[in-house]
C-alpha cells in the first residue's frame, strides 16, 4: 500500500504553528506545576481551563472516548496515562502530553519532567529520549526517507542502553490528529515515503529504562512498562524542511523542570 502524506501550504502551516504554540504554552505551564503532592487531575484541569481560554479545543477529549484533555504518564506509565487521583511523588518522572484543535488543525506535543530530584538513571533516560527527538527532527529533512527518523531515534536510545517502545508510533498531523504516515521509533526494514517540503509530522519517541514490552491496564488506555521500570516520552510537531524539521511546538528550553531561557 502506497502511503500518501499531505504537504501543507504555508498558510496551513501558520495555523498549525498557532495550534502548536497553544500546546507549548500549556506544556510549560503544567511542567511548572509538577511537584510532590499534586494530582494528575489537577494538571489536567489547568490544561482544560487554559485551552478553553485560548479559544481552542482539547484534541484528546472524546477521541475514541478518551475522558480527559491531557495524558499524564508517571514513571512506569509510558503513555496515555489518564489524569486522576494519583499524587506525584518526589523522584518520579512525569510525561505531559497535550493536543489542541484550533482553526481546523491539530497541535500535539509532549515532554517529560522530573518531580523534585530524580536519580541519575531517570535523568539519563530523559536526556537520551530528548536527544533522540532532537536527532530525529534533524533527520526530518527533504529527500530523506521516513526511515531516517526511525533510525535516529533507535540508534540514540540503544547506544544509551535503553529500549524503544515498539507498539506506539509517531504520526502525520493536520486536519486530523493522526494522519499518515505512521512513524515507528525503530527501523522496520521499510524505507517509507520520501520526505517532502511541507509534510507535518508528530515525532514522539517513547523510551523505556528496561524492557520495551508494554502492558495496557484495565482502563483500556494506560500503557505501562511490563517490568515496572520508568519510561520517558518527548514529542514535537515539525514541518519537513530543506535542512531538517522546523519545530512548530517549540517551548522555552526546560532543564530538569527549570525554565532556563
Ligand atoms: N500524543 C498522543 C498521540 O499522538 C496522544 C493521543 S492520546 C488520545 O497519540 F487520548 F488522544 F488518544
Ligand atoms: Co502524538
Amino acid at each position: 500500500m502506497k502511503t500518501v502524506v499531505a504537504c501543507r501550504t504555508e498558510k496551513e502551516i501558520d495555523i498549525l504553528r498557532e495550534a502548536n504554540q497553544f500546546v507549548a504554552e500549556v506544556l510549560v505551564t503544567l511542567a511548572h506545576m509538577v511537584e510532590p503532592g499534586v494530582t494528575t487531575e489537577e494538571l489536567d484541569a489547568e490544561a482544560f481551563r487554559l485551552i478553553q481560554a485560548m479559544g481552542g479545543q482539547p484534541s484528546f477529549l472524546g477521541y475514541h472516548d478518551y475522558p480527559k484533555s491531557t495524558c499524564i504518564s508517571v514513571d512506569e506509565v509510558i503513555v496515555h496515562g489518564i489524569p486522576g487521583k494519583r499524587k506525584l511523588k518526589a523522584g518520579e518522572i512525569v510525561s505531559i502530553d497535550v493536543g489542541v484543535y484550533h482553526r481546523g488543525y491539530h497541535g500535539d506535543a509532549a515532554l517529560t519532567v522530573p518531580c523534585g530530584t530524580v536519580d541519575a538513571a531517570r535523568q539519563r533516560l530523559m536526556n537520551a529520549t530528548d536527544l533522540a527527538l532532537s536527532r530525529a527532527i534533524l533527520a526530518a529533512r527533504v529527500g530523506n526517507h521516513l526511515e531516517a527518523i526511525s533510525r535516529a531515534v533507535e540508534s540514540t536510545c540503544t547506544e544509551a542502553g535503553f529500549s524503544v517502545v515498539r507498539s506506539f508510533v509517531g504520526h502525520g498531523i493536520g486536519t486530523r490528529m493522526h494522519e499518515e504516515p505512521q512513524i515507528p521509533n525503530f527501523v522496520t526494514g521499510e524505507k517509507g515515503p520520501v520526505l517532502k517540503e511541507g509534510m507535518v509530522l508528530a515525532i514522539e519517541p517513547m523510551v523505556n529504562a528496561g524492557t520495551h514490552d508494554v502492558r495496557i491496564l484495565r482502563d483500556g488506555w494506560t500503557a505501562v512498562t511490563a517490568d515496572g521500570k520508568p519510561s520517558a516520552h518527548f514529542e514535537h510537531s515539525v514541518v519537513v524542511r530543506e535542512h531538517g524539521g522546523e519545530i512548530l511546538s517549540a517551548t522555552p528550553k526546560l532543564v530538569w523542570g527549570q525554565r532556563v531561557a
